[in-house]
Order: C-alpha cells, then structure tokens, then sequence
C-alpha cells in the first residue's frame, strides 16, 4: 500500500488547520508543502514562516517540497522551521551534493527531485546519500495538471537502481496522482504518493486517500 501526502497548495488556505486534520484523520502519512519561488517556477507560494505556523498544530511529517532557485541560502530557514523532509530540484542547483548536506547536517531527511525532462542519470552520483526521491510526474508549478505516463519508466529506472545498490531511499511521485495514475507508479516502485487536487477538491478527503491506499493494495 503506497504512502499518501496530501499537497495543501490545493486545500482551503483560510481553514487550514481544518483541512490538515482531516487528512491526519484520514491516516495520510505526510503533508507535502509546496514551495514556489516565481523564478524556477512562475507561481508564488509560501516560505519557511508558513512551515513553521504548521509545525506546532499537527504532528504529521511535514515533506517540503523546494521549487526554488539556488536553494542552498534559504535551507538553513527551513531546517530550522522544523520540515521533517526537505527535496531540492537538481535542475535548481550547481550544487546538489552540497545542497544535500546542508539538508543532512540540519538533521533533516534530504530529497533530490527530478523534473520529468530529466533524466535518471543526473542523480546517481547523489542517491546513495538521500532519504526520498521524488519523480515528478507533471511539470512543476502548478496543482491540477494532467499525469504524464511517460515518467512510469523512470520510476522503475530509478527502482532498478535501488534493488541493485540496497539502497533504501522512498521513490514519491508528485503531479496528477489520481487512484487511476498511482496504480503504475506503484507498480514500477513508487512508495509515496503526493495529490493536491485530488484529495482536497473532494467533497470528501478522506475518500480520496482510502481511494489510493485501495488501489495499491
Ligand atoms: C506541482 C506541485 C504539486 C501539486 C500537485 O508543482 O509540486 O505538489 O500540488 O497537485 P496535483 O496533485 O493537483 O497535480
Ligand atoms: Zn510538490
């Protein structure tokens, strides 16, 4: 059964708190915190000062993930705002290792991501040292984009590697993830699955989530 993080950046920003206890109820595992920066990606979100309104009022691990330009001088902000997971874009650095220590250091688990224009092959020299890696399966920017079926290959790619190696990191995909797309995924090795839209423009959230742990019974 896949692991299910719910993406706020689709949920009700006015009761918040209300949204993230529902998904917390309804036993998802991880709350995804988007973080845009309007320069690696067009949209605007939030920064370390939202992560760390959330940190006291919910329990759950909070997996921030980072679209933002050179992150490396703003990672020390989100370590501290109390992120359990930090993922960082390959595309958005010279310096990923570096990027991944820092993360490391702060005692947070650290995340390469990787777009779906890039290739596998970009990472290897850094997973052996990461806790997650997340394939994204849209371009990132923006919830309530179609699934793109051509990153299922990476996943297994990515998953070939992990049974070779014995590595152990989490394989999280992010974009379009409905309880149709995560069953592939899931197949090829996905192990945890982020939904914006999906959870939250439901009448009923908690449907949704057991949608996705069904499916990948
Ligand atoms: C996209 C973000 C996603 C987004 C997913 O750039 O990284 O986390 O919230 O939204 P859905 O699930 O609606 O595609
Ligand atoms: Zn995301």
């Amino acid at each position: 059964m896949i692991k299910v993080a719910p993406s706020i950046l689709s949920a009700d920003y006015v009761n918040l708190q209300k949204d993230i206890e529902k998904v917390d109820k309804a036993g998802a595992e991880y709350l995804h915190i988007d973080v845009m920066d309007g320069s690696f990606v067009p949209s605007i979100s939030y920064g370390p000062n939202f992560v760390k309104a959330i940190r006291p009022i919910t329990k759950m691990v909070l997996d921030v993930h980072l679209m933002v330009q050179n992150p490396e001088h703003i990672l020390p902000a989100f370590i501290d705002a109390g992120a359990d997971i930090i993922g960082v874009q390959v595309e958005a650095t010279q310096h990923i290792h570096r990027a991944l220590q820092i993360i490391k250091n702060g005692g947070v688990k650290a995340e390469v991501v990787i777009n779906p224009g890039t290739p596998v092959e970009m990472i290897k020299p850094v997973l052996h040292m990461v806790d997650q890696v997340l394939v994204m399966t849209v371009n990132p920017g923006f919830g309530g984009q179609k699934f793109l079926p051509e990153t299922v290959a990476k996943i297994a790619e990515l998953n070939q590697i992990k049974q070779e190696k014995g590595y152990d990191f989490d394989i999280e995909i992010d974009g379009g993830v409905n309880n149709e797309t995560v069953v592939d995924c899931y197949k090829a090795g996905a192990t945890v699955a982020v939904a914006g839209s999906y959870v939250y423009n439901a009448d009923d959230p908690a449907e949704r989530i057991n949608a996705l742990k069904e499916a990948t019974k």
